[in-house]
């Protein structure tokens, strides 16, 4: 019997997420040294862990299971988002966490406003949930009565939004998601940004039961590479989350790590400060150009137009000099690129590659 038989026909076509690479094979592809990378593709913090961070995850006991119960994790957790331990599920990243919600939902739809974060159509599709987008407005902001007749519509149980939204930046609008939290839905908030800008909505879990916000330590806290995100929702809602996530989702270095930054994350403030005066630097250098339009955001990264000149090619040009950056060119997101904010040495290479490719 041919292997592909045993196999779920329906994954045949499935459209593939588009992950970024590392450092390494990147400078690979692109015949550059490490050290002349500049990576503004994936809005990681450039500055990397604090040295109490990098020593905790050092010292973590490697030889024995994590706490799948994640206590000493939840509770610290709880002490810096300011709510209680059993309303905080952790995850191997955010990811973990949008899978576990699709799991736990089990909807026939999930409603996606679009543009926006591609893993959680990507994870839909594995759940046979259907994505079903709806575009914002040209501003970006929600078409909130096109979203609640998509979920009426189609039966999704499940919305996801994003606040601030990656790829465009700007935060939510409360009074538009409260006009949302009304419907017969799990509504997501994913605030994977959320330290860089815009206001929290966990006080509205209280009001709001049908709420669950999701955040990470992959921005703010330089931890990416070690995966460690999670979940504030309703205790309730927690406890179902606790019952079918993987029991050793977080792993010891980053259960030691997440705990550590949340100690030092005054230290770690000065760093997040330092990033969102580069993005506003960024984003006032790009304006000036003239033929790259900036749109306004609150996160670490800054989405632009690109015009009078292909944002596919003026992505190769950047990355044949060892700069890179994400592009977009869809129905919803036409000719654009995404520029996270680095260090400012990273921003200076950008802008003096920008001024040569204006010439
Ligand atoms: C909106 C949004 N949510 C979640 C994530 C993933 O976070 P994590 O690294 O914790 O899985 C990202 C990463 O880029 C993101 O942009």
């Amino acid at each position: 019997m041919p292997l592909r038989s045993l196999l779920r026909p329906d994954l045949d076509d499935l459209e593939e997420y588009t992950p970024v690479k590392p450092y390494d094979v990147l400078a690979a592809e692109i015949g550059l040294p490490v050290e002349l990378l500049v990576k503004l593709d994936a809005n990681e913090n450039p500055y990397g862990p604090h040295p109490a961070v990098r020593e905790a995850a050092a010292r973590a006991p490697l030889h024995i299971y994590p706490d799948p119960g994640q206590l000493r994790l939840r509770r610290a957790i709880a002490a810096y988002a300011n709510v209680e331990p059993d309303q905080v599920v952790a995850g191997t990243g955010a990811d973990d966490l949008i899978d576990i919600i699709i799991r736990l939902v089990a909807p026939p739809a999930v409603v996606i406003p679009t543009p926006a974060f591609g893993m959680y159509r990507f994870l839909a599709n594995i759940m046979r949930a259907r994505p079903v987008e709806v575009p914002r407005r040209p501003n970006f902001d929600l078409d909130v009565v096109a979203i609640r007749h998509a979920v009426q519509d189609s039966g999704a149980r499940l919305l996801f939004l994003t606040h601030p939204n990656n790829p465009t930046g700007n935060p939510l609008n409360l009074s538009e998601l409260e006009a949302l939290l009304a419907l017969d839905a799990i509504v997501v908030v994913d605030e994977a940004y959320i330290e860089f800008g815009g206001q929290t909505v966990v006080p509205l879990i209280a009001s709001h039961p049908n709420l669950v916000v999701l955040r990470t330590f992959s921005k703010w806290a330089g931890l990416a590479g070690l995966r460690v995100g999670y979940s504030i929702s309703t205790s309730e809602l927690a406890a179902h989350m606790m019952r079918i996530k993987q029991p050793y989702n977080v792993n010891a270095a980053a259960e030691a790590a997440a705990i550590a930054a949340i100690e030092h994350r005054a230290e770690i403030a000065e760093h997040i400060a330092a990033i969102v005066a580069e993005r506003d630097r960024l984003a006032r250098s790009l304006a000036g150009f003239g033929w790259i339009e900036p749109y306004p955001s609150v996160a670490n990264f800054v989405l632009a137009a690109v015009r009078g000149l292909s944002a596919r090619d003026l992505t190769a040009a950047l990355r044949s000099r060892g700069i890179l950056v994400r592009f977009y060119d869809r129905p919803d997101l036409r000719n654009c690129i995404r520029i996270s904010a680095g260090l400012p040495s990273d921003t200076d290479r950008l802008l003096n590659a920008l001024t040569e490719l204006s010439q």
